[in-house]
């Protein structure tokens, strides 16, 4: 069983700090273009499979009417404060039913969370009876194992008197499963002085074969669509665009 990752429970406060929202705009809008010219149909009610603090949310919600769907009631607590007119509803991606369809389903890099290829099989069966026929779904996954890399990062931000910094390093313990281990290391301060905390997040990961089977045998038709990320990064990130046919 894996364990929630502190910065989705007692860190939540801290996610804006470490995340925010103005850093998700060029690739919130590569998201609403890739979704509107894959769909058949016009595009105005789109769910969120694992939204988070609602980053992406925050652009997206200009052009369509969000549903935000998150495991964590703290993250969306967060999410709430910064999307107050999104309908925010908490469930696992895995499992939850709505009773009602989209024209689209957006699914970021929480799709990351799906550590077995069973699970991902769920997400995606999810996606699939939330979406209108000609509806298109997007998952986002952070890395594929065909071109996985360890890599180390660091950043942060500072807002209301209050700053974070943090250190991020994603490795693969184990090379012959589905995972990989993202260990990190935050500076937290605020009025009460300093600190330091430790989290681990352990994630799928899966080749671009598995991922294309498993949407083609849900009966989506998927192909491939990559988004690089604006300088200085300009790391490239293999997303997948899956159309319910009508
Ligand atoms: C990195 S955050 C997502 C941030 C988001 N992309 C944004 O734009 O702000 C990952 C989120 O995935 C959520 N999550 C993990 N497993 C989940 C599941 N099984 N169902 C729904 N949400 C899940 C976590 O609670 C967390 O809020």
């Amino acid at each position: 069983m894996n364990s929630v990752p502190r910065l989705y429970h007692d860190l939540a406060v801290w996610w804006p700090l470490l995340s925010s929202p103005d850093d998700y705009a060029a690739e919130a809008e590569f998201y609403r273009q890739c979704i509107v010219k894959a769909s058949r149909i016009p595009v105005r009610a789109v769910l969120e499979l694992g939204s988070g603090g609602g980053n992406n949310a925050s652009h997206l919600k200009a052009h369509f009417a969000l549903t935000l769907v998150d495991l964590s009631p703290a993250m969306l607590r967060v999410s709430r404060l910064l999307n107050p007119e999104c309908e925010h509803v908490h469930g696992d991606m895995r499992e939850v039913r709505l009773g009602r369809v989209f024209d689209a389903v957006f699914v970021h890099d929480a799709v990351a969370y799906m550590l077995s290829e069973e699970d991902l099989a769920k997400a995606m069966e999810t996606a699939w009876v939330h979406l209108r026929p000609g509806g298109v779904a997007l998952f986002c996954p952070d890395h594929l194992a065909e071109t996985f890399r360890p890599v180390t990062s660091h950043g942060g931000h500072d807002r209301m008197l209050r700053s974070l910094r943090y250190l991020e390093w994603t490795w693969d313990p184990d090379p012959g499963d589905t995972t990989v281990t993202t260990d990190f290391a935050y500076i937290l301060r605020d009025n009460s002085g300093v600190r330091v905390e430790y989290d681990r997040h352990v994630t799928g990961l899966f080749p671009r074969a598995t991922w294309l089977r498993l949407l083609r045998e849900r009966g989506f038709a998927a192909e491939v669509c990559q988004f690089t990320e604006p300088p200085p990064d300009s790391r490239v990130y293999e997303d997948f665009v899956a159309v319910r046919p009508q």
